[in-house]
């Protein structure tokens, strides 16, 4: 079965949804996006992905298509339409169509769509198991703090860990780890400090960081905002990453060296628990 999508406006089935070839977002990959997980039929930590695609749109002087509560409310009538139990919805806003020209067009009408996606991420072989990451150049743009659609670096750089047969990469640049292509990246020292590079343009603001940083602050864990090495990372006690659809999921390999025992740590195990818990309780 189809799924429906909406569209400009529109719920509509896949097959039957249309966007302009002169859109912005495919000529030049001026468009925002937001991936918002859904768990139990609810969406998960929903405001603050909406109070990041505002900010998106506002870095980016782009025209909202409608005030962000009207998007969460499309967003849940798409959930509700395709009967979603576990997976996500992603909604995605460009400039809109206009004749191709590098100035942006004065009088273009933003494009909205949203699809859902069905899949398991609270049960997944790589929560219970752990993933192996391989580390990379970062050769991403300067507003890696704004969350455009332009992922053909991020893309490129998870095929390379494919070919390496890992399951992401790790990005490093002038020596120190920004984030994983689609997540951020976090190590625990031997003394149980739990480590991640500090906000700044350099990297995505997530949305799951946020809440897991807050959880592990309230749980009486240590927390370091700095940014650490990909050799401090393969001494470290364990290492995980963070991301609206993968929620905290462990780092068990880091360029080939096997960390600990391999296994998923305690420290990751448990923030994960919490996490998923804490945020079903504030699911809508
Ligand atoms: C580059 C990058 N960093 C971090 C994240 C994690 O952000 P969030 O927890 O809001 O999903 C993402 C998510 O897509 C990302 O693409």
């Amino acid at each position: 079965m189809s799924r429906i999508v909406y569209v400009n406006g529109d719920f509509v089935p896949e097959e039957a949804a249309k966007v302009s070839i002169f859109d912005r977002g495919f000529l030049f990959a001026d468009g925002v996006y937001e991936v918002t997980p859904i768990l139990h039929g609810k969406l998960i930590e929903n405001a603050g992905h909406m109070a990041r695609l505002e900010r998106s749109m506002r870095e980016l002087q782009m025209p909202p298509p409608c005030p962000v509560e009207e998007i969460a409310a499309l967003m849940k009538e798409l959930v509700a339409r395709n009967d979603v139990y576990e997976g996500m919805v992603y909604v995605q806003v460009t400039r809109g169509a206009a004749d191709r020209d590098f100035a942006f067009p004065e009088d273009a009408t933003p494009t909205l769509v949203m699809f859902t996606q069905e899949r398991k991420i609270e049960d997944t072989d790589s929560s219970r198991l752990g993933i192996r990451v391989i580390s990379t150049p970062d050769w991403r743009w300067a507003r890696r703090d704004i969350k455009t659609v332009q992922l053909l670096a991020p893309s490129l750089m998870k095929m390379r860990a494919k070919a390496a047969g890992a399951h992401d990469a790790w990005m490093v640049q002038d020596g120190f780890v920004t984030e994983g292509t689609s997540n951020n990246a976090y190590i625990v020292t031997k003394d149980g400090t739990i480590v991640t590079r500090h906000l700044s343009t350099e990297i995505l603001h997530g949305i799951t960081r946020a809440s897991v940083l807050r959880l592990a602050a309230e749980a009486q864990m240590k927390v370091e905002e700095r940014p650490f090495t990909i050799a401090e990372a393969q001494e470290a006690a364990e290492a995980f990453m963070t991301a609206a659809s993968a929620f905290v999921t462990p780092v068990v390999e880091i360029d080939g060296v096997t960390l600990g025992d391999g296994k998923p740590g305690p420290v990751a195990r448990r923030l994960r628990e919490i996490y998923i818990a804490t945020a079903l309780e504030h699911a809508d």
